[in-house]
């Protein structure tokens, strides 16, 4: 964060233009706490979509590394004797693997390459490890050779792995990159003097510097640019795979836990969603999986939110009943979510709790909020969420519920879905929108009116879509978020959680955009979005302060959206304020029963005079926040807001 501030924004030094002559007033009471402010208020939303787990966040660099893809070569090469075999293999729920046998000839070769994630991101220093489960067919000593080859056919590096035992047996070797190569493939040989025949299983590579330095760990770049958020909320693993195309290939959390080479693979429904941006070869391995997702989620200090099927399989993909399950056999779907929860906070000696130990976390994750069902819809919904929700309070009455208002943040489905997870006396309901920037600029006072005595509001994915622009993560779509969640924080007695979808995309293999972080193999990019959601993540205090123009909130007039907040530990009052105009406002502002506070306040301002400009991989700090300091003469003050711009302003009571 620090790093990110003390680029000097070129922005705040621009021309200023005229202010308009309207000076619009704004009132703070900051003695008047309206409400406080959820803990965990802003956070991630995480889908398996674009590459954002396997080719993604997951740091594994072999595509297919188990053989189960339905067409079992994909993403490999082979040549010479490589035959796919599936009896006596070592994991049964991954039954297949390949026999190199020798060559018959010193000068011809047997092995198999593989391609990697649109490639494998190799960089110079870095090590690797490479393993795999192997044995040696006849029992003798077997060497295969591991290479690192570069986009032109080049060896970059290569070590060899001696295989040699008859059992099955986990190998490993580290190799150093000697440069840096963003689309390498991984070549194996089984050397040609071997008289003997090698199986290979899992075969894997990661980089040795993962996130917290875990084995089957997470790409650091992307882990941290997760962190740097400082998020509240954690939710995973989907969105529409949560769902599945059909029931089978919904995400099912139990085939994503316990010893990583025995997790089944799974069909990821973005590889067909859109034919238009169709990936035959993406697919879910769960190597990425609940567990990992809960460590996550505590390593960040984030609250946990899994999503699990209510039984529904994706409900735009299905128009017929009879793909999803039966009221009355819901039962195995129940377990599930009753079993998840005993998984994340179960005792050691229960069955599921035991196997959270065993993989290495016997303190529980202290789950506390669960969401039920995706985006459903229609009467099916309510019906199946309401067998959940007795269940799930009968067992466990303190776990916050989650249900759903469907797709759409308006309509016919959403005023029937509200009142019905009332009825349900859900404890939040996720809202989802995808709306251009005009609607989110409109909609900043969405909550003012809201229920306050209903089930509350997770904003569970929201994106500004700017439609003329190939909905490009611009500063335009950034503005307009950030002055929409001025009204998520003003109304944060009733919305009390946020997350942006989607987070991740890999710019060579996106389905849906636009999205918080992208990247490529090697590097990655954050959008003026992702600053946006770090300053209120950084920024969100502990309690609202009532504040008015006039008698209104300030939200809209003269283009102007604000809203205030204390943080009560570090003692300070935080104003956010957008101006959608591109002409500059004048402000005055009044800090109504604020006595003693530091005059230099600290000015936070993202500002941008094209609304198109967007971050590239190439250029990553078009669009960032810059800090200065804003000397307040007084209580009240006169704030010169520059035209298109966001603004945190931070000031310290003394
Ligand atoms: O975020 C992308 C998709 O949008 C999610 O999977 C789904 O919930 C929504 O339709």
């Amino acid at each position: 964060m620090k790093k990110i501030f003390l680029i000097v924004a070129v922005s705040l030094f621009l021309p200023a233009l005229q202010a308009q002559n309207d000076l619009v007033e704004w009132k703070v009471q900051t003695n008047k706490t309206v409400s406080d402010i959820n803990p965990d208020m802003y956070g991630i939303f995480f889908e398996d979509i674009n590459f954002g787990a396997d080719g993604g966040l997951y740091a594994e660099l072999i595509k297919n590394r188990s053989f189960e893809f339905p067409q079992n070569l994909m993403g490999w090469k082979t040549f010479g004797k490589v035959e796919l075999r599936s009896i006596d293999a070592p994991f049964e729920r991954n039954p297949h693997y390949v026999r190199l046998s020798p060559s018959g000839h010193g000068h011809k070769h047997t092995g198999l390459e593989n391609e990697g994630f649109r490639g494998i991101g190799l960089k110079e220093g870095a090590t690797y490890r490479f393993s795999v489960w192997a044995r040696s067919i006849d029992g003798k000593s077997q060497t295969i050779r591991i290479e690192f080859i570069d986009a032109q056919n080049n060896i970059m590096d290569r070590k060899n792995l001696s295989i040699d035992s008859r059992e099955w047996q986990k190998y490993s070797v580290e190799i150093t990159a000697s440069r840096t190569e963003p689309k390498a493939l991984l070549r194996i040989f089984l050397d040609s003097r071997s008289r003997g025949a090698v199986d290979l299983e899992h075969i894997s590579l990661f980089p040795k510097d993962t996130w917290m330095d875990r084995e089957n760990g997470l790409r650091k770049d992307l882990a941290q640019a997760l962190a740097d958020l400082k998020p509240g909320v954690f939710r995973f693993p989907g969105g529409c795979i949560v769902e599945g195309t059909d029931l089978d290939t919904r995400y099912n959390w139990k085939n994503s836990v316990g010893p990583v080479e025995n997790r089944p693979l799974n069909e990821n429904r973005w590889h067909y969603t859109f034919t238009n941006r169709f990936f035959p070869d993406y697919f879910q391995s769960y190597g990425l999986g609940f567990f990992e997702f809960f460590q996550l989620a505590e390593d960040m200090g984030a609250e946990p939110l899994p999503v699990l099927s209510v039984g529904l399989a994706c409900q735009f993909q299905n128009n017929d009943m009879s793909a999803h399950v039966p009221v009355e056999e819901l039962d195995p779907y129940v377990q599930d979510a009753l079993d998840l929860i005993e998984f994340a906070n179960g005792p050691v000696d229960s069955e599921w709790g035991k196997l959270r130990a065993d993989m290495g976390h016997p303190e529980p994750f202290n789950m506390k909020y669960l969401g039920i069902g995706n985006e459903q819809w229609g009467p099916e919904f309510p019906e199946r969420l309401e067998v959940f929700v007795k269940a799930i309070r009968q067992a466990y009455p303190d776990i916050q519920i989650i249900g759903s208002s469907g797709p759409s943040a308006e309509g016919e489905q959403f005023d029937y879905l509200w009142p019905e997870m009332k009825r349900l006396k859900v404890d939040l309901v996720d809202e989802h929108y995808y709306k251009d920037p005009n609607w989110f600029f409109a909609n900043a006072s969405r909550y003012d009116k809201y229920d306050r005595k209903g089930p509350k509001v997770f904003a569970g994915e929201y994106a500004s879509h700017d439609h003329p622009r190939g909905k490009a993560n611009n500063f335009r779509s950034a503005l307009s978020e950030a002055c929409f969640m001025t009204g998520l924080e003003r109304n944060a007695d009733v919305v009390r959680l946020a997350t942006y979808a989607p987070l991740f995309a890999h710019v060579d293999a996106w389905q849906w955009n636009p999205d918080l972080i992208w990247f490529d193999n090697l590097r990655s990019v954050k959008t003026p979005n992702w600053y946006v959601q770090q300053l209120y993540g950084h920024y969100k205090g502990t309690g609202v302060l009532r504040s008015a123009s006039g008698k209104e909130a300030l939200s809209g007039q003269n283009n102007l959206y604000a809203s205030a907040v204390r943080d009560a530990g570090k003692k300070e009052i935080i104003l956010k304020i957008g101006n959608s105009s591109n002409q500059p406002q004048r402000m005055k502002i009044e800090l109504s029963g604020l006595k003693k506070f530091n005059p230099d306040a600290k000015w936070i301002t993202m500002q941008a005079n094209d609304l198109n400009v967007v971050n590239t991989l190439d250029e990553p700090f078009n669009i960032v926040p810059g800090e200065a300091s804003f000397k307040l003469t007084g209580n009240v003050f006169e704030f010169e807001v520059k035209a298109q711009s966001f603004n945190v302003l931070v000031i310290a009571e003394e």
